[in-house]
């Protein structure tokens, strides 16, 4: 394990990832609903990194928004010209001469990593290396720098795809792009590495010879393939999420979480599910949800969870079921024992415990008390096509099916609200409200009027 040395990660994000064909920067991009920047100032967070720094292009203001709304500490700096990973690296110069301990260098656009191939960067940092890199053996290595070891975990140089000899082609141990320094002058390092190579570029990988001159020992510390995927275009991307939605999945039910068909399953990168949780199959989990024990999701629910316009997630307290094909959006809260059942959609909504709208039905903007029944059919009408009102239904209200309640409106606790009612205005506790037109019957009226009928036709 590491000693406290403090850490410095400088994160590098300048790239354009002109692959990904998109009018947005690629390292935004998300995985489980959050962007790839975002997964790693988390792994820094995660590393304890006493300094975080991020280096972004000229005009990426958006990149440097979401690297302050996901670190507010980070310091964030531009590199002017794309000229090479070391030139990157450099750009953070100020925040580099600031702190004396390592320095751990990542990609914004590898988002798989584990904290624990960090973790042994920084062991073999402490263990006497001055600089340590994360390596992998590669399925393809093409395109790859190539690892030069002298046979053991020794780290003699980096040699990029471009200016590697045929046999060091044949090098499957390749770099991940995340290096470890302690060194005492690392600007001083960087600042000596040249561009003389195949793409004419300052190349971060030739800090390994540059630095043997001095006596500095490079090391090797290798993680699995899937940990350094990089991702360059929206297939990548695809691949990426994958892989993390089948770990967060294994984490949960390695924790205690049943899931019928767990390929079926989407997670975000926040969810939280308690004990004995049941997911069925084609469950869909946005941001913010928060899922506690012995809940069950039926199949083909979707709970939206938190949108860009609202922070609010939703939360599911203990008991409760959902679905199958419930949508919950952001801001609903399930007390205990609620049962939400097939075509309820429910938004900004508290549905206190052991309530119930089990059919076909639209809750929004509205507190339901607890044990309250909402029949069939029933509708919130919460928006007059200018503001959004809320509705209050009182503990063990019964609302009949088909009924409308046109907000902003009160039912009193207790209250029963007959079938196929339009409620406008407030219900009084323990009444009964009818807002339909009485049924009137005419007896015998069938026969009457096809007796009529017949007359005037044979007439
Ligand atoms: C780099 C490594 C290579 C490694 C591979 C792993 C170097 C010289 N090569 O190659 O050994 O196998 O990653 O994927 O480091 N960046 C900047 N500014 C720049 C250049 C790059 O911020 O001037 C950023 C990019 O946005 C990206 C990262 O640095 O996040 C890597 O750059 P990239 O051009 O993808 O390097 P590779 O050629 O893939
Ligand atoms: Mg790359």
């Amino acid at each position: 394990m590491s000693d406290d040395r403090p850490l410095l990660i400088v994160i590098l994000a300048a790239g354009k990832g002109t692959r990904m064909k998109s009018s947005k920067p690629k390292v935004l991009h998300k995985i489980a609903g959050r962007s790839m920047l975002g997964h790693v100032l988390s792994l820094a967070g995660a590393l304890r990194a006493t300094n975080t720094a991020v280096v972004i292009g000229p005009g990426m203001d958006d990149v440097r928004a979401d690297a302050l709304a996901h670190a507010p500490e980070a310091k964030v700096f531009v590199q002017e010209n794309q000229k090479g990973t070391a030139d990157a690296v450099l750009a953070a110069r100020e925040a580099i001469a600031a702190h004396s301990g390592d320095v751990l260098v990542l990609f914004a656009d590898t988002p798989l990593t584990r904290k624990q191939s960090l973790e042994a960067i920084r062991g073999a940092l402490e263990q006497g290396s001055g600089i340590a890199v994360l390596g992998f053996e590669a399925d393809d290595p093409t395109g790859y720098g190539r690892l030069l070891t002298d046979g053991s975990d020794a780290l003699l140089a980096i040699r990029e795809h471009k200016d590697a000899s045929p046999n060091e082609l044949e090098i499957r141990l390749c770099n991940s792009g995340v290096m470890g320094f302690r060194v005492g002058d690392l600007i001083g390092l960087l600042e000596r590495i040249g561009n003389d190579n195949a793409k004419g570029e300052y190349y971060l990988t030739d800090a390994i010879e540059t630095a043997a001159a001095d006596g500095v020992r490079a090391a090797v510390v290798t993680c699995d393939e899937e940990e350094v995927l990089g991702v360059n275009s929206r297939d990548h991307l695809a691949v990426a999420e994958g892989i993390w939605q089948s770990r967060a999945r294994t984490e949960a039910m390695l924790s205690g979480v049943t899931m019928v068909a767990p390929e079926t399953v989407w997670l975000s990168f926040d969810t939280v599910l308690g004990r004995d949780v049941v997911l069925e199959p084609n469950v869909f989990i946005g941001a913010g949800v928060n899922i506690a024990d012995n809940v069950r999701i039926r199949a083909n629910s979707y709970l939206e969870g938190a949108d860009a316009k609202s922070n609010a997630g939703v939360t599911v307290e203990e008991g409760a079921q959902v679905g199958p094909f419930a949508r919950l959006r952001p801001g609903t809260t399930l007390g205990r024992d609620v049962s939400i059942g097939n075509f309820v959609e429910i938004k900004n909504a508290a549905m206190e415990q052991g309530s119930k709208a089990s059919h076909l039905t639209y809750v929004g903007d509205a507190r339901v008390g607890a044990a309250a029944n909402i029949g069939a059919g029933t509708i919130f009408c919460n928006y007059d096509g200018f503001n959004m009102n809320r509705s209050d239904v009182g503990a063990g209200v019964f609302i009949g099916s088909n009924s409308a309640l046109v907000a902003p409106v009160k039912i009193g606790e207790g209250a029963y609200i007959a079938a196929g009612s339009t409620i406008t205005q407030d219900v009084q506790s323990q009444s009964l409200a009818i807002g339909r037109a009485f049924q009137t019957e005419k007896l015998g009226w069938v026969v009457q009027s096809k007796e009529k009928m017949i007359k005037e036709k044979s007439g």
